[in-house]
């Protein structure tokens, strides 16, 4: 694996092999002293070129708890505004010597198109309504540390899916680890097409809830809607809305999931969101550490990351992959994880 651009290049192998890692790395994040220096050397590049609160952070604080170096592009403060080119971008940022990009872009693709263009390893956090693989991987690990796994559980994704990059991920993630996936959203959330989606549909979530395991609400993303596609938000609610009424038809296990951010009052009841089965806060404290995984098994000791022929290396600035800082010494592995082997394919 040498870039992270959807959820569907994993598989459930490769999911469940991140969702071990994961588990060194909330170890690692449990510490008095949270950091190992396991990504010494490396630089990590925040590309956001669209706003972040929740992966942005949590990228940074997983390649700092690392070790590694981090530098953030603002697209606010930068050349792009001048009208350089993405492209350029890229391959100014990447002859300072970097080792991974964690982009996030308003159009879906453009981190594939990224990976065309760089050496280094790019990290999909989030191409417009496409995919947002780190999130479905944090939610993965959330329901598999309340439920102790996804296989048979009955999962609903409610609300905006049309316009959600997480209900994609989601979605192939989910069923990838064997959960029952149903799209609860009135026909215009839903996308044209769900040919393919290996999921049920209904517009009726009062019905759905009492047999769920897990309710997972989208944020309405009033800014992605150029069009008429509900009477109301108030009409929404309503219907969509998980009120704390329609909480009570959930069964006694059954969790509470939001991506962030929300909008409290829509598509979630601001006491329902505060609930002791709402797990909105651990999805995000678990983020940190499926993104340490992430960045590990991509640039870390035994990372398989593509060796330039020498003809390349001359034209890469004199930039040798095979320089990198020998780890293998210097590196004080999370516990657990086999420095040698176990992060290759
Ligand atoms: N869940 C999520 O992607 O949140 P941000 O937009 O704040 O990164």
């Amino acid at each position: 694996m040498t870039n992270l651009l959807s959820i569907a290049d994993l598989g459930r192998e490769g999911i469940e092999e991140l969702m071990g890692l994961t588990d060194n790395m909330v170890e690692v994040s449990n510490r008095a002293m949270p950091k190992v220096p396991a990504l010494k050397g490396r630089t990590v590049v925040s590309l956001f070129f669209e706003d972040s609160t929740r992966t942005r952070v949590s990228f940074e604080t997983a390649a700092k708890r690392l070790s590694a170096d981090t530098m953030t592009f603002s697209v606010s403060t930068s050349s792009v505004k001048k009208g350089e080119s993405v492209r350029d971008t890229i391959e100014t940022i990447e002859a300072m010597g970097i080792d991974a990009f964690v982009v996030r872009h308003r159009s879906a693709g453009v981190p594939w198109q990224i990976a065309r263009w760089s050496d280094a390893a790019i990290i999909n956090a989030g191409d417009g309504w496409h995919e947002h693989p780190t999130q479905a991987l944090l939610d993965c690990y959330t329901i598999r540390t309340h439920l102790g796994g996804l296989e048979g559980r009955r999962i609903a994704i409610v609300g905006d899916i049309k316009h959600s990059r997480v209900a994609r991920s989601d979605c192939l993630a989910f069923t990838a680890l064997g959960a029952e996936v149903t799209l609860v959203a009135p026909p215009t959330l839903l996308p044209p097409s769900l040919e393919g989606w290996p999921v049920k549909v209904s517009h009726d979530l009062d019905a759905v809830l009492p047999w769920v395991d897990v309710v997972y609400l989208l944020r309405m993303q009033r800014e992605r809607m150029n069009e008429a596609l509900l009477p109301s938000l108030r009409e929404y609610t309503a219907r969509y809305g998980l009120t704390a009424r329609r909480a009570a038809k959930l069964g006694a296990e059954a969790l509470v999931m939001h991506p962030g951010p929300m909008n409290r009052g829509v598509e979630i009841a601001a006491e329902v969101a505060d609930l002791p089965r709402s797990v909105i806060t651990e999805q995000v404290r678990n983020g940190v550490a499926v993104r340490m995984a992430v960045l590990y098994r991509l640039i870390g000791p035994g990372a398989d990351l593509p060796r330039l022929a020498p003809d390349e290396r001359s034209r890469d600035g004199g930039r040798d992959r095979d320089d990198r800082p020998e780890t293998e010494t210097e590196t004080e592995a999370p516990t657990g994880v086999d420095r040698g082997g176990a992060s290759r394919d």
